[in-house]
């Protein structure tokens, strides 16, 4: 059959199963319905950066002391609306630290600040679209006298040709994450994607995955 004939055949069989060109441009927009949900920035994005934002937030050059609080590890692949891999994308993370307290003139908590925790990181998606970064888990805080916030980690996701994210992510499993008006303004489903489930590896250290979807400018 030559290349005509098996296009129109084909072609005939797609349109007579309803399957039409509008079905294939949803196919290969398959990651659309995962594009991650903003969040607000928040007060607390670093004013000024120390010069340490290396990918491990427990240990800062020239300390012997590691930050205080639970270990996680946290890792994810970003990728568009297509599921196409980011690669080269920034991620930055900020945090409070394991008592709840932010590196950051705004914050008039009266918690102890944590002198060998890094509070914020930069990173850069590899080849493959991946992230990864070592921290603890940051403390719940009073954003209010009547609101707790719950543990989360402040993200921000970027690259040219890409429209830019603000999100938070939060752990499963925390009290505070029921009563967050923050977090509560997304939809069950967006809350889903911003709610992580950390499990011990084998030498008990927990574990994350947090992928992030971006959505591309249109040209
Ligand atoms: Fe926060």
């Amino acid at each position: 059959m030559n290349n005509r004939r098996f296009f129109l055949k084909n072609f005939s069989l797609l349109t007579l199963t309803g399957f039409t060109s509008s079905h294939l441009l949803e196919a290969a927009n398959t990651c659309k319905n995962k594009l991650t949900p903003k969040q607000s920035l928040g007060p607390f994005y670093p004013e000024k950066f120390k010069l340490e934002k290396d990918a491990d937030l427990t240990q800062l050059r020239g300390h012997k002391q590691k930050a205080k609080g639970r270990l996680v590890h946290i890792s994810g692949n970003v990728q568009d609306e297509f599921c196409k891999p980011i690669v080269n994308a920034i991620v930055e993370v900020w945090q409070a630290c394991y008592s709840g307290r932010y590196n950051h003139p705004s914050d008039t908590s009266e918690e102890a600040l944590d002198p060998h925790f890094q509070y914020y990181a930069m990173m850069k998606t590899d080849s493959k679209g991946k992230y990864s970064f070592k921290t603890i888990v940051p403390g719940a805080y009073k954003a209010s006298p009547n609101w707790m916030r719950p543990p989360h980690i402040h993200y921000k996701v970027s690259l040219r040709g890409y429209q830019s994210l603000v999100t938070q992510l939060y752990f499963s499993g925390e009290k505070f994450n029921r009563e967050d008006g923050i977090l509560n303004s997304l939809t069950l489903e967006e809350r889903k994607k911003v709610i992580v489930d950390f499990k011990k590896d084998n030498k008990g250290v927990l574990k994350g995955n947090f992928n992030i979807f971006l959505k591309k400018h249109s040209l």
